[in-house]
This record gives structure tokens, C-alpha cells and sequence, in this order.
């Protein structure tokens, strides 16, 4: 992949990686991802924004090539997929200096070993001159890392937003087009699951920050640019907004067909009631796609059965991932079939100290169910009804 011209003197660099399938050996990447660097010339001096991931650092190096000159290396962010090529671009550039926030810093010499005196520090709301452009730099602080930036371009109205906005997508569309909104929409919806979650809070004042400038264009450091940054600007505002919507999501496993049974009837139950469902069958399941639907859901139901008294091993790994991206849900209950004892619902309730939830009766049957579980599993289904209605959670409401 080549260079390519967003505006007069400003270029799109990075790589794309169509084939990379995980992040942080964690993150499942259906459509691959890409790592944008941005390079903006002015009259007088030239910065590169970002870098790329080090395996794909031969690509940038390549673009880089008819670059003579480089005189700062913007690091919005520390982690390695943005700054892990920078200590090969100050070996080209031996005057180049790089600028980040005074926590990246410390974190670009912890872990690149960029030696210090080659770093300058950048205030929040601070400037830096180009010539005849301006970088203009704000903190966004747990965006999604303690000393995470972006830079805004007040001359072209141009916002660089590092992973904020991002999307793990990989296409050789340089824009998000109308026609692509909606792919668009799944891939940086998945990502704001997975990695901007656990600071929804955070997120909404750096939401309404970065909202303050003029913006024209959003150019994040993962997936397609927004020309009309109100698309991605209001699917942010809300993902982070406080109400969550008339949804259950519903991981579970089954061994031997008690527990699914279970689950079957609870779905069938709670759709009769007008609650809208997402079951993850967690022996299948893309955890990317059970993030997503944990973004709007108000209530969380595990459906598990019992294994050497706890839940499944599966169950609990999908337990403590919900736990760490702290989604807005508001109620919460336990399902599933034991064999002989169980204490299901005592070590997931230990497991999820992060979420707010009000805990409603779990329903727990011994082997396959019987008519009277199914009768816990319908007043299960009105509690949770019940607790969506009186939170106005239900359209006409
Ligand atoms: Fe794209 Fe947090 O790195």
C-alpha cells in the first residue's frame, strides 16, 4: 500500500492487515484492522502522526521513503500497533523529536527504550507550528490508556483521533462511504465494546471535548475516515449514554441439553413479553459479538450448568470478560441445570464486582427441567419485563 493524498500536503501512511485475526492475543478481528499513520506537511516543518504495529513497520518505512524530511513524530497513544516503529523512524530521521502527552513519555521509554532526551512533552490545549499549519493537541486521558491524546488540525478542520472512533476493519476505501456506514457502524461499535467500555464515564467528557472543535473530517488511527463525523459522533454518544435499551444478552453453555432447554424457554418467554434477546452459545460464540450486545443491554442472564460445583469454565471466562468492559447493564440473574450440588450462583456473584446490578431470583433446576422450573423461568421473564417497564425501557413508554 501506497501513500495516499487526503489534502495538499497531507497524506494517509500506514498499513493495512487484512489477515491479522487477533489483538492483545484477546480480541478477535473478523475483518482484519489497519494502522494509520497521517503525514501533514507544513511551510516550514513536516510531522508524521503515529506509526504502525512492528511487523507491518517495512511498509511505513517504504512510504517514508520519499519523505526527506521529518521533524516530529506525533505519539497520540504508547501502545505498539501506533508507536511500536517510531524508534525506526528517529533512526532515519536523527533530528526528528517526538511529542506526546508527559505521560507518554514515560511509557514510550518503558516500553520502546526511546531514549528520553528525544521526547518533548505537549500540554493539553497546546499548540505546535508547522509553518502555515497547526497541530493543536488534547489530552483525552483513558482514551483508552492513561496518556492517550489527539491532535486536531484547525486549517483543515481535521481531527486525528488515534483508537477513539477507531474501527478494526481493513478496506482499501480511504473514506467511510454512505453505502459503508452500517459495516462501519458493527466494526467501531465492536471495537468501542472491547476497548472502550470500562471508561464509558470518561469517555462521555472526552466525547464532549473533542466535540468542541470544528471538525470536518475524523481521521482515527484504525479503520476508514468519517467525512461526516456526526455518523460516528452520535453512535458514541449513544454507546456512552446512561439508559440502556429493552435488551437481554444471554451467554451460555449447555453439556448435555438441561441448561439449553432452560435457556430456549427463558428466550421464548421474555420475546413473548417483548423483550429483545441475544443469545451466545459461549462453546461458538465470537466474544466480539457478545461485547457488542452487552453495550445496550439492560439485563445480563449466564445461563450454566454446574461443574465441579461452579459454573463452566467457558461461563466463567465470559463472566470475567463482562466484568472488565463495565457495561451499563442494570439487572442481572442466573440459569441452569446441577447434577447433584451447586454453587453457581454464589461464585459468579463473587465475579462481578464491577457491574451495578440488582440480582433478580436465578433459577436453578436439578437435571433436566420440570413444570415447575418453567414456571420459575416465566417469573423470571416477568421480573425482568417488569424492571425494563418501569425504567421506561420499552418503545411508547
Ligand atoms: Fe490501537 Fe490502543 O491501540
Amino acid at each position: 500500500m501506497i501513500a495516499r493524498e487526503i489534502r495538499d500536503r497531507l497524506y494517509w501512511m500506514g498499513a493495512v492487515d487484512w489477515d491479522r485475526r487477533l489483538f492483545d492475543s484477546l480480541i478477535p478481528l473478523p475483518d482484519g484492522t489497519s494502522y494509520n499513520a497521517y503525514l501533514v506537511q507544513g511551510s516550514e516543518r513536516t510531522a508524521l502522526l503515529d506509526t504502525v504495529d512492528p511487523p507491518m513497520a517495512d511498509v511505513l518505512m517504504f512510504q517514508l521513503e520519499r519523505v526527506p524530511r521529518v521533524d516530529y513524530v506525533v505519539a497520540h497513544h504508547a501502545e505498539q500497533d501506533h508507536s511500536g516503529t517510531i524508534p525506526q523512524v528517529l533512526q532515519r530521521y536523527e533530528d526528528a523529536q517526538v511529542v506526546t502527552t508527559p505521560k507518554g513519555k514515560g511509557m514510550l521509554v518503558d516500553l520502546l527504550r526511546i531514549p528520553a532526551e528525544r521526547v518533548v512533552t505537549v500540554e493539553d490545549g497546546e499548540t505546535l507550528s508547522l509553518g502555515d499549519r497547526t497541530l493543536e493537541f488534547l489530552h483525552t486521558p483513558w482514551v483508552h490508556w492513561p496518556e492517550t491524546m489527539v491532535t486536531y488540525l484547525p486549517e483543515e478542520r481535521i481531527l486525528f483521533s488515534c483508537d477513539f472512533f477507531g474501527s478494526h476493519l481493513a478496506t482499501t476505501e480511504l473514506y467511510v462511504t454512505e453505502e459503508q456506514e452500517w459495516r462501519v457502524y458493527e466494526a467501531a461499535k465492536r471495537y468501542y465494546a472491547e476497548i472502550m467500555m470500562p471508561f464509558r464515564r470518561v469517555i462521555q467528557r472526552n466525547l464532549t471535548k473533542v466535540g468542541q472543535r470544528e471538525v470536518e473530517l475524523i481521521a482515527p488511527s484504525h479503520g476508514p475516515m468519517y467525512p461526516r463525523p456526526a455518523f460516528i459522533q452520535d453512535a458514541y454518544r449513544d454507546w456512552v449514554s446512561e439508559e440502556p435499551k429493552n435488551e437481554v444478552v444471554l451467554p451460555y453453555i449447555s453439556m448435555h441439553g438441561s441448561t439449553r432447554r432452560m435457556v430456549e424457554y427463558l428466550v421464548s418467554a421474555l420475546a413473548e413479553r417483548g423483550v429483545t434477546v441475544h443469545q451466545f452459545d459461549l462453546a461458538v460464540t465470537d466474544i466480539g459479538k457478545l461485547a457488542i450486545a452487552l453495550v445496550d443491554a439492560a439485563t445480563i442472564v449466564i445461563g450454566t450448568p454446574t461443574v465441579h460445583v461452579g459454573p463452566h469454565p467457558h461461563v466463567i471466562y465470559a463472566v470475567q470478560l463482562a466484568n472488565a468492559l463495565r457495561p451499563k447493564v442494570k439487572f442481572a440473574s442466573i440459569i441452569g441445570s446441577y447434577g447433584w450440588n451447586s454453587q453457581v450462583v454464589e461464585q459468579i456473584a463473587g465475579m462481578i464486582p464491577n457491574l451495578q446490578v440488582e440480582v433478580l431470583d436465578p433459577v436453578l433446576c436439578q437435571g433436566f427441567p420440570r413444570p415447575d422450573d418453567f414456571e420459575a423461568l416465566d417469573r423470571l421473564a416477568s421480573a425482568i419485563a417488569g424492571k425494563h417497564r418501569e425504567r421506561g425501557l420499552f418503545s411508547g413508554d
